[in-house]
């Protein structure tokens, strides 16, 4: 067995070159000593000569060794440089991704959201229809006014006219109405206006910015882009605690939050409840979502935050929800915690430093 002890960097190789160098040149200046002092010590010189061979085999080995050093040192480097540009490669494919998923996920809404706008905007026109009339009758009761002033008809005679066009025209419905449509229709703008600009804060793609934000506010308004498709079978319990300014990506967030809740409500199928708590621990910040739907079974528990892993219908769910919500969380330093029983529900924690850590 070669019990020549490993020599693993370039200098220890040098180091034990040159050593070995000045051991040939020592056993050299002592045979030639010895030689012409006129002794033939023949067995120095023999031995002399063996070592000489010995070292000059050992550095020809050391040398061979430091080249293939070299070479493997050359090789690592390449590697490195190839880590790196994978590891950007993987970068840029998170960020596509991330980006993809948020698209995938307002494709979903599109049609949901195009359906809560419509609603308003259908009631709106309505309206503007029936106050196009009752104010064509106002107009038509304010010209009976108008002619009665300069006419020189009688007073019974002019309050019969208008008694006459009030009744017709329902007036008192029509004062009672008119306000109401208007209050409605003002209602409705406001709703409009309220979805597309959730829809416009959810959906800043190249939004990237760290910024201190109101978790309740991220919670409310992806509540609202997701309220078509739950408000039918689901309750929406709110228990918000007391929670400071987070710094965060509120778009990202609100990305976290969106899955949850679409999650949430998948997993209910006839009627239940979401709760939605909120809170704040130390210097960290919680928000739960918890569902009364179908729970997930034990087995699958380690495998739902991987990506594509969906127990949903083609077409229905990509399996990228959670996977995308537990990189958001991460890159965040926060964790996202889950708690499911079978049959009665799950809750998803999302815990987040209220300071970035910027180290
Ligand atoms: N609240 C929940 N209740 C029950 N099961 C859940 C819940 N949240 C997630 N799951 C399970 O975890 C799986 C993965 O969820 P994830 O959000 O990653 O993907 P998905 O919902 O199937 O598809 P996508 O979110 O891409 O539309 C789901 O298919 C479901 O089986
Ligand atoms: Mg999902």
């Amino acid at each position: 067995m070669d019990d020549t002890p490993k020599i693993s960097t370039d200098e220890a190789l040098r180091a034990e070159n040159f050593r070995l160098n000045k051991i040939v040149k020592s056993l050299m200046n002592r045979a030639e000593r010895a030689m012409s002092a006129g002794g033939t010590d023949f067995g120095l010189f023999q031995a002399t000569v063996m070592l000489e061979n010995q070292v000059r085999d050992r550095t020809r080995e050391l040398e061979a060794a430091l080249n293939e050093n070299e070479k493997i040192n050359y090789d690592l480097e390449r590697e490195k440089e190839e880590q790196r540009k994978l590891y950007r490669k993987l970068e840029e494919a998170q960020t596509q991704l991330l980006q993809s998923e948020k698209l995938a996920a307002i494709g979903q809404l599109a049609a949901g959201v195009a359906h809560e706008i419509n609603n308003p905007i259908g009631f709106i026109n309505s309206n503007l229809g029936t106050l196009r009339d009752y104010s064509s009758s106002l107009l038509r009761l304010i010209a009976i006014y108008e002619k009665t002033e300069d006419s020189s008809d009688s007073a019974t005679e002019k309050k019969a006219l208008i008694v006459e066009m009030k009744r017709e025209m329902d007036f008192q419905y029509l004062s009672d109405d008119l306000l109401e449509l208007i209050d409605e229709s003002i209602d409705g703008c406001a709703r409009v206006r309220r979805i597309v600009q959730d829809l416009r804060d959810f959906s800043r793609v190249g939004d990237v910015q760290w910024q201190k934000a109101d978790l309740h506010d991220g919670l409310n308004s992806t509540l609202n882009l997701v309220w078509n498709e739950i408000k039918f079978k689901v309750d929406v319990i709110k228990e918000y605690g007391v929670v400071p300014l987070v710094e965060c990506i509120p778009s990202q967030i609100n990305q976290v939050f969106m899955n949850l809740l679409v999650n949430a409500a998948q997993a209910i199928s006839e009627h239940g409840s979401i709760t939605l708590k909120t809170g704040c621990e130390g210097d960290k910040a919680w928000i739960s979502v918890s569902d009364t739907g179908t729970g997930i079974p034990a087995d699958m528990l380690p495998r739902i935050f991987d990506p594509f892993f969906t127990t949903k219908p083609l077409g229905k769910g990509t399996g990228l929800g959670l996977s995308v919500a537990f990189g958001i969380i991460k890159s965040h330093d926060g964790l996202i915690e889950v708690d499911s029983r079978v049959g009665q529900g799950t809750t998803f924690t999302v815990r987040l430093p209220v300071q970035r850590n910027i180290n």
